[in-house]
């Protein structure tokens, strides 16, 4: 049988949408092999963070996508038990830190991720913010994930982005988890190696504010791209910020640049930009991390109203347009 075929079925697998997520069985990575023979496909799945209920459905949606594909008759398939460790592929992993909370880190996660699914890019959010996990409220998510013994499945956004965290885990939405930082640092690691991501372009990681154990433990834990510091005009010290860049420094973490949020209020329809908590500290805090200024975003009670209705994915702005493209260049760029 020509590998024409086995081309062919990889194809129609990458039609079939696991459960729970909405994204293929070849995008989560499960196919494992696929053999063509007398007109007999054989398919080795990996069953990794599918409950165990969805078996059956998802051999029959796979033995009928495969019997679709011209020169294939019939169709095996086998389940196998593999770790998500080994199943995710991921090609950038950007974690977005700051050297205090509020100064809007878990935003410009969201923003960014949001802005490279537009792009059609695959893309994940780890939000490592355990104790007080946002991301899922900026994307309107209150699933909860489902998964099996051998993994966790994140949950998908309006737009397709895989969202992990721990607020999609407990009981209540208002919950507050209480958790000294050994048993935080555990809930990263689960989070990084038992979701089964799959194949991402992206993953977005959104750090706990500061440079306790838990920022420490993903720079530790997880193979970073690079990080990415966020700070405010209200930022009185540089010290703050540096503090955050030097961790990252120390722990080998490529620092990608520094970001001003809320740097000033674009005053509507004059367009004329009002520096509400006194001019820029951009240069400065670039400077003084001796990393790049990817950008400021301003104040706007558009972005501030859609994160809170959930559909931070809505945004636009040139700022942010900036932002992004600066964020990819410093990605592509070498130490
Ligand atoms: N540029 C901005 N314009 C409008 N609202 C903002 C902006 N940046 C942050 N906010 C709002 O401020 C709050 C804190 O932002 P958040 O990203 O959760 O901070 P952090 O993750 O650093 O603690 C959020 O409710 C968000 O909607
Ligand atoms: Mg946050």
């Amino acid at each position: 049988m020509s590998d024409g075929t086995e081309e062919q079925v990889w194809r129609a697998l990458g039609q079939v949408v696991v459960p729970g997520v909405m994204r293929s069985l070849v995008q989560m990575n499960l196919v494992r092999s696929i053999e063509v023979e007398d007109s007999r496909a054989k398919i080795a799945l990996a069953s990794t963070a599918i409950p165990a209920e969805h078996h059956g459905w998802l051999q029959g949606k796979v033995i009928s996508a495969a019997r679709e594909v011209p020169g294939v008759t019939d169709a095996i398939v086998a389940f196998a038990e593999t770790k998500p460790k080994e199943l995710n592929q991921i090609q950038q992993i950007v974690a977005v830190m700051s050297g205090k909370g509020g100064v809007g880190k878990s935003l410009v996660a969201g923003l960014l991720a949001s802005s490279f699914a537009r792009e059609g890019k695959d893309v994940g959010i780890l939000d490592a913010d355990i104790t007080g996990p946002s991301i899922p409220k900026m994307f309107g998510l209150n699933v909860r994930p489902s998964g099996s013994e051998t993994g966790i499945l994140p949950i998908s956004s309006k737009s397709g982005i895989e969202v992990m965290s721990m607020n999609l885990l407990l009981p209540s939405e208002d919950e507050a988890v209480i958790w000294r930082g050994p048993l935080m640092s555990k809930a990263i690691t689960q989070f990084w190696e038992d979701v089964l991501w799959g194949k991402l372009d992206y993953l977005v990681i959104d750090l706990p504010p500061g440079t306790a154990d838990a920022p420490l433990t993903v720079m530790q834990t997880v193979p970073l791209s690079g990080v990415i510091a966020v700070f405010t005009p209200q930022d009185l010290t540089e010290m703050i910020v540096k503090k955050a860049v030097k961790m990252a420094r120390k722990m080998d973490v490529r620092v990608l640049g520094v970001i001003e949020n809320m740097s000033y209020l674009l005053l509507p329809g004059t367009g004329e930009k009002l520096e509400v908590f006194g001019s820029s500290k951009g240069e400065e805090m670039a400077k003084a991390s001796e990393a790049p200024l990817l950008g400021r975003l301003p104040i706007d009670p558009q972005l501030a109203r859609l994160c809170d209705e959930g559909n931070i994915e809505k945004y636009r702005s040139d700022a942010l347009s900036e932002i992004v493209e600066n964020v990819v260049v410093a990605l592509k760029g070498k130490e």
